[in-house]
């Protein structure tokens, strides 16, 4: 992040001067060239039109290593030239004194007309042809300013010079230039929306480029932490998973094998997410639609049903299901039509569910229900309470209270309240019931068997026993990832 004072600080530099650079700039302020790049960056994320920037290359020659050496102590040819004495030396002898560069040096006093080669003795030896020199190499290299293009490239080929070239921003101001700058928004809320006002705001444009920081360890999110929690207990209680992948399911599943009449208002778009493509499910088991179909319409297994024409059509829409009841009227209906007969069952499942929901505090359009069923012979209302004082206990939940409600699917059905000590009161936790004949019965359970139900959010307890009050900060893109490295590993809040 730039420092606010940065920007401010060009911004000011810029009201009084025509332009600046930042490589200057960088120099003036004694800042690092890159911050003052960063800051133009930041100002420009402000507003197109504050700034004008033009970003230039400048060229600049350097000698290399080897050529502050040629600029030191004299060309490689003009070393050799001054290694040649009077009377003149042999070849090998003067290439041997010269040093690395004297091959190089040699040939080139050579062309230069330096030295020549009588061949008159044998071996013949190298004189000198000139009696004085003038290193050139040398003193071009010493005054770089005056070097023909010719000579340049020569010297670059040569590996005595090096051009090297650094970018820097011409920046001046701009047709809105100004040396304030407006807070950028980082949010659309609903009540810029509403009110109209995002039309005068600015809002800070994303940065694709920026690189996240890299987490030392991962962490668990409380709910995965809750929820394993919850998994542990049912499989101490001896249930098992139900198969939950499936967040798209059919109306058939979700409200009619339920026994939820195609009219009932949770089957309205205001409450439930349809899907549009594809909007239709694919085959059901035909002859239980039909015993589904009778049962609605006309009644049967003691009941009179509701009396309206069930229609296949509403029943084949898909939707996001919104309970994982709807898993478990496949189970059970799997669990009615096993090849070898009926064997008492007891089922589990924590997922997401999906509702149409008003957002606020308490409430999210996605969310996790923990649901657990149990199918056998001569099952009471008796046996659902003590299940649920186990369940809970294990929970830590150990004062239970039940009040009458009412489920579409269930009769009879249960609110369950726990007491909650610290807000020293009694708190929904949760839903149950024995499934309905109407829904237990054209599955093709046997007649003597009930089937017990109840359900739970994942959230609610997981916001109590990590102390959150609003769900949106346990759930969704605003989940502080400090709240999860922060949540302890274990707690010790059992009974
Ligand atoms: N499906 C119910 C809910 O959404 C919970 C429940 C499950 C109730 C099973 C009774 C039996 O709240």
């Amino acid at each position: 992040p730039v420092p606010s004072e940065l920007t401010e600080r060009i911004l000011l530099h810029l009201e009084s001067a025509e332009q600046a650079d930042s490589l200057r700039l960088a120099e003036q302020f004694g800042i690092e060239h890159q911050k003052i790049v960063g800051a133009v960056k930041s100002i420009q994320a402000h507003g197109e039109r504050l700034l004008d920037v033009e970003s230039v290359t400048h060229k600049s020659l350097t000698l290399t290593e080897e050529g502050q050496a040629v600029a030191q102590s004299g060309s490689h040819e003009a070393n050799v030239y001054a290694a040649v004495p009077e009377q003149g030396i042999g070849q090998a002898e003067l290439l041997a004194a010269g040093g690395g560069n004297a091959k190089v040096g040699f040939s080139k006093a050579m062309s230069q007309g330096w030295l020549w080669l009588d061949k008159s003795v044998q071996p013949p030896l190298v004189r000198r042809k000139v009696a004085t020199i003038v290193d050139q190499v040398r003193e071009q290299l010493l005054q770089l300013a005056k070097l023909s293009d010719k000579d340049l490239a020569d010297y670059k080929k040569r590996k005595l010079l090096q051009e090297l070239s650094t970018k820097s921003l011409r920046i001046s101001k701009g047709p809105e230039f100004s040396t304030t700058l407006t807070k950028l928004e980082t949010d659309l809320t609903m009540e810029m929306l509403a009110s109209g006002q995002w039309q005068q705001l600015k809002f800070k444009a994303y940065n694709f480029d920026a690189l996240g920081a890299t987490p030392t360890r991962g962490q668990l999110h409380p709910l995965l932490k809750v929820r394993t929690e919850f998994r542990q207990i049912f499989l101490e209680m001896g249930f098992s998973e139900m198969a939950t992948n499936n967040y798209v399911e059919a109306s058939f599943w979700n409200f009619d094998a339920l026994f939820q009449p195609q009219q009932h208002p949770a089957r309205d778009a205001h409450d439930t997410f349809f899907i549009k493509q594809p909007a239709l499910c694919g085959p059901l088991p035909n002859d239980y639609v039909q015993r589904v179909s009778t049962v609605h319409s006309v009644g049967g297994y003691g009941s009179l049903g509701y009396g309206y024409k069930w229609q296949l059509a509403e029943a084949q829409k898909n939707l996001l299901r919104t309970h994982t009841t709807a898993v478990s009227a496949r189970n059970l209906f799997q669990l009615a039509n096993r090849a070898y007969g009926f064997k008492p069952a007891k089922y589990f499942s924590i997922d997401k569910v999906f509702r149409n929901e008003t957002l606020d505090a308490t409430h999210l359009a996605e969310f996790h229900q923990v649901e657990g069923v149990i199918a056998q012979a001569g099952l009471t209302l008796a046996d659902l309470i003590g299940t649920l004082h186990e369940f809970f206990r294990k929970l830590g939940i150990s004062q239970l209270r039940f009040k009458p409600t009412y489920n579409p699917y269930t009769e009879p059905s249960m609110e369950i309240y726990c007491y909650h000590g610290g807000l020293a009161k009694w708190i929904e936790v949760g839903n149950s019931g024995i499934f309905r004949p109407e829904l237990v019965r054209p599955m093709g359970l046997p007649p003597d068997v009930n089937v017990l139900g109840w359900g739970l959010s994942l959230e609610r307890p997981t916001m109590v026993k990590y102390g959150i009050n609003n769900i949106r900060d346990l759930v969704g893109p605003k989940v502080d990832l400090k709240m999860v490295e922060d949540g302890p590993i274990c707690r010790l809040d059992r009974d």
